[in-house]
């Protein structure tokens, strides 16, 4: 029997497919690559902005055939999407070919309702809200990397900032025990693993049952024997707490870089997010992290058209990119989510003043990026091999301690290479990637 999982979210629902996958390995299941010859076929969906909402619904269309012609195929949607009860009536309705519809804290359950469809043949659905106890002790994540993988240390979201989606589709907060972490992590560590990247959809957040907070955890994780690389994500800037900047200064493992969302550079806009920052606390916050790791390579997210964003507030977004000098950046045109305050603000930005606003940015951006990855040339950098080119296999890729992709030539085999520290000298700058040589 075979398996295959299609996945459309985040780092969090990546790991949720790692997970769903051991599950499936684990009641004998083999990975196919093609998920149309699969018995079993998972949809993994993120509901973050309408394209991932379409691009679903596009995809399940395509399933109909498929079941038509297999009777026994077994198509099952989880995720972020059926968190919300408009989306499972609607797969219900018009697509009545979904066998499974499950939620993003039922994963645990995936087996037995896995079972009860095959046994019964009938429609399953299991979608729970609240559940307060999800557990990982018994997962076997099939991971997509050998040397890195991603650790859940919060589930869920507090926040409720005003545009988006996920305080809703993963429930409220909450924090693993940080000895259950370490426990994870020290397995990973067992198993060949370099790097962790810790996952909350707001990391600054985490306190546990027994008081720890988040840089006690980096503390705790810096420990680990085996373990080379400490990332996280994400930060909120109205959380980031000053023992953890020192972290920066004090654990040798925790890479000189961070994730920390601006969405916008206007404070006006900010509080219409429900942000609880300004741009001068922002500022502030950057300037400790970058007296804390000098070298400290800093990325956002930005949306840009929010409901009554002025040119004036572009420009405070546009400025703020200009001082922080972000590495990089993801930028978003506001999409609005069913069931968010902000869907229901009367006043909305037009289509193309958004699409020039995006225009406008991403140049900016990019132009930033492009300067910041200039400073790299001719220096040598430490480099983590991940992989190999996919155009040509004399070519190494990797990531910097500040999280730079770096494309790099060795006399060594990828073999060789994979999941260790490489000196790479660079040769080439771009705006989304490194180029260079291996130094011996
Ligand atoms: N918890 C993380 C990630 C949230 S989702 C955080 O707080 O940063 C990732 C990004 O998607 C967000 O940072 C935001 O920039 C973007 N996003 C969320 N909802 C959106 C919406 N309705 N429209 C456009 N972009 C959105
Ligand atoms: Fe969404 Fe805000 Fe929570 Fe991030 S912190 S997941 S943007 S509500
Ligand atoms: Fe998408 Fe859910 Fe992640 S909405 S961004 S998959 S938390």
């Amino acid at each position: 029997m075979r398996y295959h999982i299609i996945t459309y979210g985040c780092q969090m629902n990546e790991h949720d497919s790692e997970n769903i996958a051991g599950l499936l390995e684990a009641m004998g299941y083999e990975h196919v690559d093609d998920p149309y010859k699969a018995d079993v076929t998972v949809i993994n969906t993120c509901s973050v902005r309408d394209n991932a909402d379409k691009r679903f619904f596009g995809t399940l269309g395509q399933f109909k055939k498929v079941k038509k012609n297999r009777p026994d195929f077994v198509l099952c949607v989880c995720g972020c999407m059926p968190q919300q009860p408009r989306v499972v009536e609607e797969i219900n309705k018009r697509f009545s070919w979904v066998d499974i519809v499950f939620g993003t804290q039922n994963i645990a359950e995936f087996p037995e309702l896995l079972e009860k469809r095959l046994k019964t043949g009938l429609r399953v659905r299991a979608i729970i809200d609240n559940n307060p106890d999800i557990s990982e002790a018994d997962m076997k994540p099939v991971r997509m990397h050998r040397h890195k993988a991603l650790v859940n240390i919060t589930y869920g979201c507090n926040n409720f900032c005003t545009y988006c989606i996920v305080p809703y589709t993963r429930g409220r907060e909450k924090s693993r025990m940080m000895s259950d972490v370490c426990d994870e992590v020290r397995r990973l560590a067992a198993d060949g693993v370099v790097e962790v990247m810790l996952l909350g959809q707001n990391v600054d957040s985490y306190r546990d049952a027994a008081g720890h907070r988040f840089a006690d955890l980096i503390k705790a994780v810096n420990e680990i024997d085996g373990i080379e690389r400490i990332r996280f994500m994400t930060s909120h800037p109205k959380d980031i707490s000053e023992e953890m900047i020192d972290c920066f200064r004090t654990c040798d493992k925790l890479c000189h870089n961070i994730h920390l969302p601006v969405q916008s550079g206007s404070d006006s806009i900010l509080k219409r997010m429900n942000r609880h920052y300004d741009r001068a606390s922002y500022l502030e916050t950057v300037d400790k992290l970058r007296k804390a790791a000098p070298d400290i390579t800093i990325s956002t997210d930005v949306i840009v058209g929010f409901p009554g964003e002025t040119d004036e507030d572009f420009e405070q977004t546009l400025d703020i990119a200009r001082r922080v000098e972000y590495d990089s950046a993801f930028t978003f045109i506001y999409s609005p989510r069913e069931g968010t305050p902000a869907a229901k603000f009367t006043d909305k930005v037009p289509d193309d003043v958004c699409h020039e606003r995006f225009d406008r940015l991403v140049d900016v951006m990019n132009e930033i990026s492009l300067k910041k990855n200039r400073e790299y040339k001719g220096k040598v950098c430490e480099v983590i091999a991940e992989g190999v080119s996919r155009n040509d296999d004399t070519v190494i890729s990797g990531r910097t301690d500040g999280f730079k992709l770096v494309n790099f030539t060795s006399e060594r085999s990828p073999e060789q290479l994979m999941g260790r520290k490489v000196m790479v000298e660079i040769t080439e700058t771009k705006t989304f990637s490194l180029e260079g040589r291996e130094v011996l």
